[in-house]
């Protein structure tokens, strides 16, 4: 019988996940490490405040760096822990480095993965979380999906069926069981922002780390403020390019610090569209009811088209998109299925029936 578990966190995404999960396994034995990728208070101290998560027992502090780099720190720190703690079933998230590392490193000590959040595919290997996902999958005893097609995708790559379970979306879970704490009109006053604004976020490699991409963004961005106030809260990984391009320098554009779990969905709550390049966010503004424009060729995540307020723009179709967006008035209602709140539960009821404590 399997009665302890290692959840392995690394980014702020991992958080808002990982939360329903730890919540419904609590009668287990659980370890939560935090990788210590994303290590500034406003990137992880926040998100554990705001989602009420117990401090992670053990912090490996690896930080930033290349992704070989990044990926080796996590495994080495990883590797020392699990021989130390042995746990009987390591839980992952998502497609961060943090997430392959602790796969690969449970794989090759015998210890079953469970991954939450398998099964989704951008077919971009140019992208490193798609890098992450497939090895992930291929690495892991339970595959946890969010939709239906992912179960298809994990088929196509050879995963047995049975190792996936359609459970529904723990990031979700986080949002409905927190829907009365986004105040809107709280964080509009404690930042100064508008009636009626455009959220926009900005991290994704291929957007934000070559100066000239980002000079780009910016001017479509600029264009985007000209119809609407446009808020911006800035990743770290993108402030650099896109300050020196002079995205503050539009009497309409506010700039403002990475916000915390519940600020920012507040703030995307109270919205007229969000321009974005995260995973996360197309999946939250589906529910939110909030028309995304997500800066990308593609999405792992197609079902928020298909069901939700998603679409894909490139730099040159966001300023006519945001326009329409901002006149439209069309909110549709169709949510994914098993988005209820309950994907953390389903996934505690398949972890007890697989490792025999049920
Ligand atoms: C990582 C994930 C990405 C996810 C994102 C969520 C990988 C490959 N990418 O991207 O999939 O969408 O997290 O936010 O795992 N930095 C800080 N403070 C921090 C963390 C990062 O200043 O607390 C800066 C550093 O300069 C660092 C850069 O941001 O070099 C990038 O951080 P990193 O964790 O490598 O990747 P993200 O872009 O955050």
């Amino acid at each position: 019988m399997i009665t302890s578990l290692t959840h392995v966190l690394g980014t702020r995404p991992n958080l808002v996940k990982a939360a329903p999960v730890v919540a419904a396994l609590d009668d287990l034995d659980q370890t939560v490490v935090h990788t210590g990728q994303h290590y500034d208070e406003k990137m992880s101290k926040v998100f554990f405040d705001d989602l009420g998560m117990p401090e992670p027992d053990v912090n490996l502090g690896v930080g930033s760096g290349g992704h070989a780099e990044q990926t080796a720190a996590v495994m080495v720190g990883l590797e020392r822990e699990f021989l130390r703690r042995t746990p009987d079933l390591v839980v992952v998230y998502g497609d961060v480095n943090s997430t392959i590392a602790a796969a690969l490193v449970a794989a090759k000590l015998h210890i079953p993965v469970a991954h939450v959040e398998a099964g989704l595919r951008s077919f971009d290997m140019t992208m490193p979380e798609e890098v992450n996902r497939r090895l992930t999958d291929q690495l892991s005893d339970l595959c946890f999906v969010t939709s239906p097609e992912a179960i298809g995708h994990l088929a196509n790559e050879g995963v047995p069926v049975a190792r996936a379970h359609f459970v529904g979306n723990p990031m979700i879970d986080t949002l409905l069981a927190n829907l009365d704490r986004f105040d809107t009109g709280r964080v509009r006053a404690a930042h100064g922002l508008p009636e009626r604004y455009v959220l926009a976020t900005m991290h994704r490699p291929a957007n934000v780390d070559a100066p000239g991409t980002a000079a780009a963004l910016v001017r479509h961005l600029h264009g985007v403020a000209d119809l609407a106030d446009l808020v911006i809260p800035v990743h770290p990984r993108g402030r650099a390019t896109l300050l020196a391009a002079g995205l503050d320098e539009h009497p309409r554009v506010h700039v403002l610090e990475p916000l915390g779990y519940i600020d920012f969905i507040a703030a995307v709550r109270g919205a007229a569209a969000v321009v974005t390049d995260s995973g996360g966010l197309q999946e939250e503004t589906t529910i939110l009811g909030v028309p995304c424009l997500t800066v990308r060729p593609n999405t792992e995540r197609p079902i928020t088209i298909t069901h939700g307020t998603n679409r894909l723009v490139t730099f040159e179709e966001l300023v006519p998109a945001a326009a329409k967006a901002l006149g439209g008035t069309e909110r549709p209602d169709r949510t994914p299925p098993l988005w209820d709140g309950h994907a953390g539960v389903r996934i505690a009821d398949v972890v007890r029936r697989w490792t025999g404590v049920a």
